[in-house]
């Protein structure tokens, strides 16, 4: 079997760990007998819009194509591109066009990885955040009035569509009843803000009925992060709207540890259209070039790829390696308490991979 893969490297430390995913994933490919076909792409990335103007070309769908998955690094060079211009003009774009409604982020406590919450054994902590991935909060619908007056008024409007809701539920509930412990928890704030999240725990109370084996509460998302923080081990799938499921999805790694070593999946459930595989973190300006990121995340986001694709072997057998490096000092980062450069790290999981 082949797959084709476009490979996005973007700004900063993704050009460093991209390669180091490659190298990975094409160890698998060479263990498991099947083959990765790369295209490789210059741009979403700020080196791009200081050479053309813009973040992609106008034609940045032909070039991409229909490849099976899009593996990409990170985006972001806040010196020379406003953070809002280069998200918006490539990720954001990525996500809309192909309908990648889901964001999904594994919360795991991986062994070697110093977890900042006291007490805490590798594997007790083991859930998923759901992030709703293309409406809610972040919408375009608003504006400015009296700009630069006193009167000065300014309104940006959530957007809840039935069938937006209901997919990223059917999708988390989904998930649920895929894991032993069977549980949901949503996010939500129908105390405060009252009209679009009072849906939002309607559409929940709907879908649940059609999971009947699968537990679930909801909870009003300033307890909820609270409760990350003191009781990460009783969650099992958490689902959230744009934003919230955003917060949660940051907070969540961090709990776990670092986040050098998170993963995600922008995923179109469909098929419709490609699904994209990307570290949680950014480009990381202030270690960029030195070759001392971590390129875990960047390699379990290859190994969500794979089980996407359907080469579910291939991705366990890479997390495996992963937790097999992570173990030892002298093949993890300096992020981690280890000391191991980029390379190092990478080469180590390909080669645990056998
Ligand atoms: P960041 O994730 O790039 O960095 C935050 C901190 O974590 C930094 O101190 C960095 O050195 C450290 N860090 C991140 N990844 C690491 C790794 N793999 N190994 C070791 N240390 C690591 O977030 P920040 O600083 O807020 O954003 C920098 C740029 O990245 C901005 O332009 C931002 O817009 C962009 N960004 C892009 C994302 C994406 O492409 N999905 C996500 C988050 C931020
Ligand atoms: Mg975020």
């Amino acid at each position: 079997k082949s797959y084709r893969i476009a490979v996005i490297p973007g700004d900063g430390i993704g050009k460093e760990v991209v390669p180091e995913g490659v190298r990975v994933l094409e160890a698998a490919a060479a263990r498991f007998g099947f083959t990765i076909e790369q295209q490789w792409h210059d741009f979403a990335c700020c080196d791009y819009y200081a050479r053309h103007g813009a973040m992609m070309p106008e034609d940045w769908k032909e070039r991409i194509g229909a490849p099976d998955a899009i593996f990409f690094g990170a985006v972001g060079w806040p010196a020379t591109v406003p953070d809002h211009v280069s998200l918006w003009g490539s990720l954001i774009q990525f996500r809309r066009e192909y309908d990648q409604y889901v964001n999904l982020r594994p919360v795991r406590l991986m062994p070697g990885v110093p977890c900042p919450l006291a007490g805490r054994e590798p594997g007790s902590i083991d859930f998923w955040v759901v992030r709703e991935n293309t409406e809610g909060e972040y919408s375009s619908v608003g504006g400015r009035m009296f700009p630069g007056t006193e009167r000065e008024v300014v309104i940006q409007e959530t957007v809840m569509t039935r069938h937006g809701v209901d997919r990223i539920l059917a999708y988390a509930f989904d998930l649920a009843q895929s894991r032993p412990k069977k549980h949901l928890t949503s996010a939500t704030k129908s105390n405060g803000i009252a009209i679009t999240m009072p849906y939002w725990d309607e559409r929940v109370e709907a879908m649940a009925r059609k999971y009947p084996d699968v537990r679930w509460d909801k909870q009003h998302i300033d307890i909820l992060t609270a409760q990350f923080v003191l009781h990460p081990d009783r969650f099992d799938v958490v689902v959230g709207s744009n934003l919230f499921g955003d917060i949660l999805s940051d907070l969540g790694p961090a709990c776990a540890g670092t986040i050098g070593i998170a993963p995600s999946g922008n995923i179109n459930p469909s098929g419709a259209a490609p699904s994209l595989f990307e570290p949680v973190h950014g480009s990381a300006p202030d270690i960029a070039g030195k070759g001392i990121a971590n390129p875990v995340g960047q390699i379990w986001s290859a190994a969500m790829m794979l089980d996407h694709l359907g080469e579910r072997e291939a991705a366990a057998a890479i997390l495996s390696a992963i937790e097999t490096v992570l173990a030892e000092p002298a093949l993890r980062t300096a992020d981690i308490k280890g000391r191991a450069d980029t390379v190092t790290c990478g080469k180590a999981i390909a080669d645990a991979l056998g």
